[in-house]
């Protein structure tokens, strides 16, 4: 008898290599809880799409543990891929049918009776506004519309998870808040899991209700936005030297002066992370003077996205929890 537990996604310690030797993802760990929206955060090259191509069972990793709805990733893959859609770039419209046609036929594929199809395929079309677009060829829409067609038919199958792969990529802002607000009515109206993908901050920071931050193929950081907030807020005293030898040389005794491994060097600048921008700066300011340290600049920063992900890479060596 398979036990149900609260998690829609538990991936343990997950290793893959592709052929061509790149790491793609190197003891990757994250745990997705079922209803929720779920964002994976991270610059070019992280390992996003790897992960989604294995969570959706078309790559085998190399190692690790990966349960997806509480069946094994390895044992039940055929279990698996019947409860659950993947948005990818391609679309899987066919422009040569209505709308309301690409829907049924989709239903067709996955052997949905005509009444409970169409039943499906009307409560989507009602909650994602697509009602002004039926009288048009389908041929004729934008890229926005598009995407949220083609979301909907993925939708008509009722899965437990759906995952999309950078959905607003190339989409403007407007566009961009529209397909927001379609993710949050898939977990309200359909209760269904939400596993995305983005390089954008500020749209994890609206959507989701946890944000895993990725770098070089494993979890930097996983929280509630609330929790990473807390981090994007913090200012950063950045000190700037000749050379990264002279930045080097301050970073021991600054780190002294600010307990609690805030502090980093990188190239000639030297970082200090602090909730007491005032304080610190003053801290900072009197200890250059007074020791006669040579610096060339000294501002206060907002971290940006890199800041962050630098600061969680080397903080917590390990993927931690915020
Ligand atoms: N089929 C492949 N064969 C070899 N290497 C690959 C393949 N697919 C991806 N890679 C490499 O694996 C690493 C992770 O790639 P992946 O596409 O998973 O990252 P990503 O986070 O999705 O990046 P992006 O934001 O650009 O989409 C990269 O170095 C990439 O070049
Ligand atoms: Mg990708």
């Amino acid at each position: 008898m398979q036990q149900t537990t609260q998690y829609a996604i538990l991936a343990e310690d997950v290793d893959k290599q592709y052929k061509n030797g790149v790491q793609a993802l190197s003891g990757l760990s994250l745990s997705v809880k079922r209803g929720e929206i779920f964002t994976l955060l991270g610059e070019n090259g992280a390992g996003k799409s790897t992960l989604i191509r294995i969570l959706t069972t078309f790559l085998r990793p190399d190692s690790g543990r990966i349960s997806v709805l509480d069946w094994d990733l390895h044992r039940d893959a055929e279990k698996i891929r019947a409860r659950i859609a993947c948005v990818s770039q391609q679309t899987s419209i066919d422009t040569h049918l209505s709308l309301k046609e690409n829907m049924m036929f989709q239903s067709r594929l996955y052997r949905i009776p005509k009444a409970a199809a169409q039943k499906r395929m009307d409560k989507l079309i009602h909650a994602f506004d697509l009602i002004p677009y039926l009288k048009y060829p389908v041929s004729s829409y934008s890229g926005g519309i598009k995407r949220r067609l083609d979301i909907a038919l993925n939708l008509m199958s009722e899965p437990e998870i759906l995952f999309l792969d950078e959905p607003t990529v190339g989409m403007d802002i407007q566009s961009r808040m529209a397909m927001w607000e379609m993710l949050g009515k898939i977990r309200e109206e359909f209760g269904t899991t939400v596993f995305l993908t983005t390089h954008y901050l500020e749209e994890a920071d609206s959507l989701s209700d946890t944000v895993c931050i990725m770098k070089d193929g494993r979890e930097a950081a996983q929280g509630t936005p609330f929790e990473l907030r807390q981090y994007i807020r913090q200012d950063m005293i950045r000190i700037r030297f000749s050379s990264k030898a002279a930045a080097k040389d301050s970073a021991a005794p600054m780190a002294g002066l600010f307990p609690g491994g805030k502090v980093r060097i990188q190239d000639n600048f030297c970082m200090i992370f602090t909730e007491d921008i005032h304080t610190d700066l003053t801290k900072a300011n009197v200890y250059l003077l007074k020791n006669k340290i040579p610096f060339l600049g000294i501002e206060i920063k907002q971290p940006s996205l890199d800041d962050i992900f630098l600061k969680f890479t080397e903080d917590t060596g390990k993927g931690s929890c915020i």
